[in-house]
């Protein structure tokens, strides 16, 4: 049964584009750009996961032997994802300009092509690390209004907006089923691609972080690269017990899967600041900005560790963050620890 892939609250079959349509009506200066923009990015998650679906057999897996601007192994799946996102929105005067974790300067319209209002930052591929061992990766994606002028080429200032400024937000798991969650604001909701039909159908309508924690989500790994209020936070953690049972330790090592568990089953993930890594290793425009505006949308939150993830000025495209996210009271206590022993 091919709905068998998906478990709908409802009995009603709603379709993604059905449903964006439907959330166009909660903006009503909505010109359905937006709405446009958001199907694109459907559209790349279904190639994106047709193309994975064919990994091992057009050896796409493995790196390219290429190091991007981030100093890491490109994999041919990052280069992939990247292209299938670029090919699906340069050519549909929907954005004014793009960004990708890939590419290290800002990805210009081609000037055959007009100029639109939006601009996408995107991160093509999360967890490339996790390619070859099969294990769960993500697209995550930002889209905000330009503040350059209309009818002229997108800026590097249209990239570095705080992000408080978002108009939506998403990411796309490719695990063993495609998930595609989202919000433009109105609540957090995620779709189940069932590929029988190639749709995806809503599966988690209106996500709210459960306010019961199950799983903290970190790379323990690094404990002794972490500052004391880290260090004495993660010990609070491991000696927690929440009403039923103790909290639980789960960390994938994608940040796209690692924070889908936490939005569904509750927790926090983070990934600290530490010696060999002072300014964090995340990065604020195309990974901690999104999933902070769907963990706020969803009544959680994320931080630094210092401040809300959501008032930070970008000062440039890759800068990097430490990142804490997820149930509020657990950011929040975080948030003391470091304050508390630093
Ligand atoms: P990307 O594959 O886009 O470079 O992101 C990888 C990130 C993130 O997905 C994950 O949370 C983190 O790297 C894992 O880092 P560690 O291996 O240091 O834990
Ligand atoms: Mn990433
Ligand atoms: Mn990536």
């Amino acid at each position: 049964m091919a709905s068998a892939a998906f478990s709908a609250k409802s009995d009603a079959i709603v379709t993604i584009e059905r449903h964006i349509l439907e959330q166009q009506r909660f903006h009503p200066e909505a010109t359905g750009v937006l709405t446009s923009l958001l199907y694109d990015l459907a559209l790349a998650g279904k190639m994106v996961t047709s193309q994975m679906a064919r990994a091992g057999l057009a050896q796409i897996l493995g790196k390219t032997g290429d190091i991007n601007v981030q100093g890491e192994q490109v994999m041919k799946l990052d280069e992939l994802a990247d292209e299938t996102i670029y090919l699906v929105n340069d050519h549909t005067g929907r954005l004014a300009v793009m960004a990708s974790e890939e590419h290290k300067e800002i990805i210009p319209i081609p000037e055959r092509f007009s100029p639109g209002k939006y601009v996408l930052l995107f991160d093509p591929l999360d967890g490339s690390s996790n390619i070859d061992y099969n294990a769960g990766v993500g697209t995550i994606f930002a889209i905000y209004q330009r503040v350059s002028p209309e009818n002229t080429p997108g800026t590097m200032q249209d990239c570095l907006q705080p992000g408080h400024k978002m108009v939506a937000a998403g990411y796309i798991v490719y695990g063993a089923a495609t998930m595609f969650v989202y919000t433009t604001g109105q609540g957090v909701h995620g779709f189940t691609l069932d590929p029988s039909i190639g749709e995806f159908l809503l599966s988690h309508d209106n996500i709210r972080i459960p306010a019961q924690p199950t799983y903290y989500s970190v790379n323990q790994g690094y404990f002794t690269r972490w500052s004391p209020g880290v260090q004495k936070f993660t010990q609070h953690l491991q000696n927690m017990t929440s009403e039923t049972k103790t909290i639980s330790m789960r960390y994938v090592g994608s940040l796209v899967v690692d924070f889908h568990r936490t939005l569904l089953a509750g927790g926090i993930f983070y990934y600290p600041a530490d010696v060999s890594k002072p300014e964090g290793k995340l990065r604020l425009t195309y990974e901690a900005n999104p999933l902070a505006f769907i963990a706020e949308n969803a009544g959680g939150y994320a931080s630094n560790g210092h401040e809300r993830i959501l008032d930070i000025i970008p000062n440039s495209l890759h800068q990097r963050t430490a990142l804490y996210i997820g149930n509020r009271e657990l950011v929040k206590e975080a948030e003391d620890y470091i304050q508390k022993f630093g």
